[in-house]
């Protein structure tokens, strides 16, 4: 049983890879949106890879913010502290909203898992631009933001545009924008409609969605049926060396379309 298990979902992983154009694609059970179980399998799933793949001694891990990657670093344990030393930085400064799902405090919490070193950005995102130029030309918050673009690894997940769209706290206005324009999903402050184009760049300090090219090991984690159609868009706009990790609800919904 369990070996025709496996099997299965390395043919539905085979299958997405091709579907999406990535380099790699795993898949574990379950759909987030059902069973909250699944955030555990993608935590150990990602701590192997991240075992495997990651420069010995010494690594640098950005991340961005959000459920997903909160729930995620929960699941992180220090395995990983055995042959890797991972400083976690995070991608972006602070934004509105939610403590627990900031880029920072999801770089905090992982580094505190594993038993690694953490680089805040305490930037703020909502400034005055007089005084965000003044900031970015700092030393200490350049040399920060050029660690995260530097990185040997991103973890970086994306979100449905509706949900993003409430939790950015959009006017009335860019809400219709986004709607009259099909956005289905964001992902580094942008939003992209199902043919993977832009539709809205929100600002942002820190890495952006051209930086990613350079970042050797990009891991792409998503849960949940309900964001297959963000994910599925993403991938037309995203790296072609990307990995996706995701569960069984974005892989099904995805593939029963192919
Ligand atoms: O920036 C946030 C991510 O793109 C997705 O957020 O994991 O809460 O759905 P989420």
């Amino acid at each position: 049983f369990h070996w025709d298990e496996a099997r299965r979902l390395t043919d539905k992983e085979e299958q997405l890879k091709q579907v999406l154009g990535v380099e790699r694609c795993d898949i574990v059970h379950g759909d987030a949106d059902l069973d909250k179980a699944v955030y555990s399998y993608l935590s150990q799933r990602i701590q192997q890879i991240l075992q495997q793949q990651l420069p010995m001694n010494e690594a640098v891990v950005a991340v961005t913010g959000g459920t997903t990657l909160a729930q995620v670093g929960q699941g992180f344990d220090d395995t990983l502290s055995k042959d890797h030393q991972i400083t976690f930085v995070p991608a972006r400064g602070g934004v509105g909203g939610s403590y627990r799902i900031q880029s920072n405090s999801v770089a905090g919490l992982m580094a505190q898992q594993t038993n690694g070193q953490y680089i805040p950005l305490f930037l703020p995102e909502k400034l005055e631009e007089y005084t965000a130029d003044l900031l970015l030309k700092d030393p200490n918050i350049q040399s920060i933001i050029d660690q995260s673009k530097n990185a040997d690894c991103l973890i970086l997940s994306v979100g449905a545009a509706d949900v993003m769209a409430k939790r950015r706290l959009m006017t009335k206005a860019q809400y219709q924008y986004l709607k009259d324009n099909n956005a289905v999903g964001e992902a580094f402050g942008i939003f992209y409609n199902q043919q993977g184009e832009k539709v809205m760049r929100l600002p942002r300090y820190g890495m952006v969605l051209d930086d990613l090219e350079h970042i050797p090991l990009l891991l792409t984690v998503v849960a949940g049926s309900s964001k297959a159609h963000a994910v599925e868009s993403y991938f037309k706009l995203a790296p072609k060396h990307s990995w996706l990790i995701c569960d069984e609800g974005v892989a099904n919904r995805i593939l029963q379309t192919h």
